[in-house]
């Protein structure tokens, strides 16, 4: 009989494949959302890659070249099959979730979006899925429509049967915001959107590593994320397409990679995903992503991400007790992610106090600036856990924010 391994769901366990702990012993790293760590064995995978297996794609016969192709479509069939993806060809590679979203945009979206049509996104979005939509509606005459956000920071969703109606050519929503850590309905927002044959585009950004996503079951058209916050390299990301849009997929950036054939005159193109692979792709990175995915697939993800939400939670009423701090919202399901700001002292001057203490957050608009207008707050202090963070973290934090406190007044 084969012994089924047992899934690691001890925080100070998985830290130790953390290089960056034991180099930085005293790092408190509280910064996830922007970019997680990479464990050890997505290191080693990425240099050996360098090493020893080193050689372009695609245009290549002899053995490495070969490998590394083989290596790359493997990483493909990673990817699709951890998110249950209906058939593999369709997870094309990009830059990161922001390229994804332009490639949306600028390849499938923009060829039939007409003056009077309009694009459903939320107040939530990080820049990466408002900018886009704003400037394709605006070069196109049509409208951008705005799900509303409450105080609290929950979707409104009270008017999406009229925001969503038979002109709409797309919904582009985040699954959990970057700012403030709620976790969307996205599967109530791809039914209203489908009852109408409206696509839905889900920014999962936030929530690819740790929370799992069957597209399968989930039906959305179009899914977006970066491989650096799923424990992957940087400049690596992954853009879903729903095989019912392969057809309408045209090339992103034109070049070498994605064409049948070419005369002076014309070109006539691969089909999607290729046709979207312009020029010489992180080879090394997509392959580190797929080693990410096997090391995410040795986590208890269920209990780690419960126990995510009761840190975030401790965490949450730990910091409510330092005088004149304000959380930012108080959503209805939150994940691992808060934001605070405190009387009198700007974010910039808290997260510099708090490196003195080697803690790492994020201090400003988290680029979601008109959330932050529509809460009424300049900028926040963001706090981002991961599978690595333990009490001992949020108690660092407490106390540092507690002697800032009384440092300052
Ligand atoms: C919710 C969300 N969407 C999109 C992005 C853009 O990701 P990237 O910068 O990797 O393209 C981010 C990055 O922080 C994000 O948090």
């Amino acid at each position: 009989m084969v012994e089924s391994k047992k899934l690691l769901n001890d925080p100070t366990d998985i830290k130790q494949q953390f290089s960056i702990f034991s180099e930085f012993p005293e790092l408190v790293y509280l910064d996830n959302a922007a970019t997680t760590q990479r464990p050890q064995s997505v290191i080693n995978r990425v240099n050996n890659f360098h090493q020893r297996e080193n050689a372009s794609i695609r245009r290549g016969v002899y053995r490495l070249s070969a490998r590394a192709a083989q290596e790359f479509e493997a990483a493909r069939s990673a990817v699709a099959k951890f998110f249950r993806a209906p058939q593999e060809n369709c997870i094309a590679f990009t830059q990161g979730a922001t390229e994804s979203v332009n490639i949306v945009a600028r390849s499938i979206i923009e060829a039939t979006l007409k003056p009077g049509d309009n694009v459903v996104v939320s107040l939530m979005e990080h820049h990466a899925n408002l900018i886009p939509w704003q400037m394709l509606c605006q070069a196109n005459g049509a409208e951008l429509r705005i799900i509303p956000v409450s105080e609290l920071g929950d979707l409104d969703l009270s008017e999406l049967d009229t925001l969503i109606d038979a002109r709409t050519a797309i919904v582009a929503v985040v699954h959990i915001s970057n700012t403030l850590g709620t976790i969307n309905p996205v599967e109530k927002i791809i039914a209203a959107a489908h009852q109408r044959e409206v696509p839905v585009l889900v920014d999962a950004a936030q929530s690819a590593a740790l929370y799992p996503i069957d597209l399968t079951n989930l039906d959305c058209d179009f899914m977006v994320c970066s491989a650096h916050k799923m424990f992957g390299s940087f400049g690596v990301g992954i853009l879903y397409v729903h095989p019912r849009y392969h057809r309408q997929v045209q090339p992103y950036n034109y070049g070498g990679g994605i064409i049948r054939s070419v005369t002076v005159k014309e070109t006539e193109f691969l089909s999607y995903p290729y046709l979207l692979e312009a020029g010489t792709p992180n080879v090394a990175g997509v392959i580190g992503l797929a080693e990410a995915i096997r090391f995410i697939e040795t986590l208890d993800r269920t209990s780690l991400v419960k126990q995510l939400h009761q840190l975030t939670n401790d965490a949450r009423q730990k910091l409510a007790s330092v005088e004149g701090l304000s959380l930012l919202g108080n959503p209805a399901l939150s994940s691992s992610l808060l934001s605070f700001s405190l009387d009198g002292m700007h974010p910039h001057d808290i997260a510099s106090f708090l490196n003195e203490d080697h803690i790492a957050v994020r201090a400003g608009q988290h680029c979601t600036q008109p959330l932050l207008d529509h809460l009424g707050v300049p900028a926040t202090v963001r706090v981002s856990l991961s599978i690595y963070n333990t009490p001992s973290d949020i108690d660092k934090l407490v106390g540092s924010m507690q002697a800032m406190k009384s440092f300052w007044t």
